[in-house]
Order: structure tokens, then C-alpha cells, then sequence
């Protein structure tokens, strides 16, 4: 889990794209849709997809509950298409996440960008055996990165609602190149944190570029 600066993250994924009179967003994995609620607040044309209805209901703006492997939408839609919070690392396996760039690739228009930001092994190299805890001390996370199956296990203990367990897969750059790659993506950037500074100590999410080729 990493704290976002959300209005940063969408200015970066924004400056991707350009200006453009018809810009159409869809934010994947959204959740509760922060980069939904931003971009709606510009005036930009946003949609955010989220598999579970719970979490839809906490956002705001155009929303569709569906799977973002099997994207329910016509192909050559979208100018951007976005990802944040290390959602990607929530997706198993190298299959899992070349099948969700082919269907990515496919709503985007030809130009369009896919930005995304996950959690690489050198984070998840820090993050083990760490236990964090939220501003105020109501959430406490501990961290073990299980390295020779590529998982990071994530115990989020909510005080007074129990105990979640994260698991995700940490993808090399290389498994993310090869996926992207063959979904008919070109790897356009690779950058820390968004290309916002960070501190030293606990290594950065790394945010990804990929352009509809
Ligand atoms: C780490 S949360 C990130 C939420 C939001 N993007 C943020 O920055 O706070 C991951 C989200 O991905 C959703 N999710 C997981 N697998 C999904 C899938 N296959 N299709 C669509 N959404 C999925 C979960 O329901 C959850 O809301």
C-alpha cells in the first residue's frame, strides 16, 4: 500500500495524453475512484470500473461494476486509461496480466495511454517484515514478501473490524515488458513514484507508461 497523492498522479497521467478536445478516462480498479472524482471536478469525461459494487458505492461520477479482464465496452474508446494504488500487483499471475493488457489494449484508442503504478520487487524487498501505521494509528499493516513465489502478503488490522490479507504478485520489469509487449502496447516510461519526489528508506511504487501502438 502506498500513500498517493491523487491530484499529482492524475496531472502526470493527464500530461500523457496531451490536450485533446475528446478525452475519454477509464479508471481501473478503481475502488472508491479518486482519479474519477478528480478528473469529473475538471469537466474531464471519466469512467470507473470496479469489480466489487461495495466499493463502487463510495465513489462518484460515471461508474461500471465489471472485471477489468473482461472489459464490457467497445473497442477503440478510450484516450487513457489508468490504474492506481499498486491494483495491477492484485492480478496472479504474468497470464492474468497479459489477458488484462490485450482487453486494455483494445478499448484504447491507437495513441491512447495505459498508466499504471505497482509495486516492484526492490519495494517489496523493504516492505518485509515491516509493520506501518495509518496517520492517527487506526490501521496497522505488516508486510512479509514471500520471494520465492513473488508474493507480498499484506495483514491490514482495521482497530475494532479485524484482520484482511492482502496478496500480490510483484512483477519484474521484464514480466511487465513481455506482457505489455505482446498485448500490442510500446513500454514509453518507467518512472518513481509518479515522478514526484520521495523519501529515502522504503523504495517507491514505480509508475508505467504504455502507449496503444
Ligand atoms: C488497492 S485497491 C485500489 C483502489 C483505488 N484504485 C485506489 O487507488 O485507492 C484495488 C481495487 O481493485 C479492485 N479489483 C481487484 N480485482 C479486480 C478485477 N479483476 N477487476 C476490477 N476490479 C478489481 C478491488 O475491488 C479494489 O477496489
Amino acid at each position: 500500500m502506498a500513500d498517493i497523492d491523487y491530484a499529482a498522479w492524475l496531472r502526470f497521467a493527464l500530461a500523457q495524453v496531451g490536450q485533446q478536445t475528446e478525452l475519454r478516462i477509464l479508471e481501473l480498479f478503481s475502488g472508491h475512484a479518486p482519479m474519477t472524482g478528480l478528473a469529473g471536478a475538471a469537466g474531464l469525461n471519466a469512467v470507473a470500473l470496479d469489480v466489487e459494487p461495495k466499493m463502487l458505492e463510495e465513489a462518484q461520477g460515471f461508474r461500471l461494476n465489471a472485471n477489468a479482464l473482461e472489459l464490457p465496452l467497445a473497442a477503440s474508446v478510450f484516450n487513457l486509461a489508468l490504474s492506481t494504488n499498486a491494483s495491477i500487483n492484485y492480478l496472479r499471475d504474468p497470464a492474468m496480466l497479459r489477458s488484462h493488457f490485450t482487453d486494455v489494449a483494445r478499448v484504447l484508442k491507437t495513441g491512447g495511454a495505459y498508466v499504471f503504478d505497482c509495486c516492484p520487487p526492490e519495494r517489496a524487498g523493504t516492505l518485509h517484515l515491516r509493520v506501518m501505521h495509518s496517520p492517527g494509528g487506526a490501521i496497522t499493516f505488516s508486510h512479509i514478501y514471500e520471494r520465492t513465489t513473488d508474493i507480498l502478503v499484506t495483514r491490514v488490522d482495521v482497530s475494532g473490524r479485524g484482520i484482511e490479507e492482502h496478496r500480490q504478485r510483484i512483477y519484474t520489469e521484464s514480466e511487465i515488458t513481455d506482457a505489455a509487449v505482446s498485448a500490442g502496447f510500446a513500454v514509453e516510461l518507467v518512472v518513481p513514484n509518479y515522478a514526484e519526489p520521495y523519501a529515502a528508506g522504503i523504495r517507491p511504487i514505480v509508475t508505467w507508461v504504455l502507449r496503444r501502438v
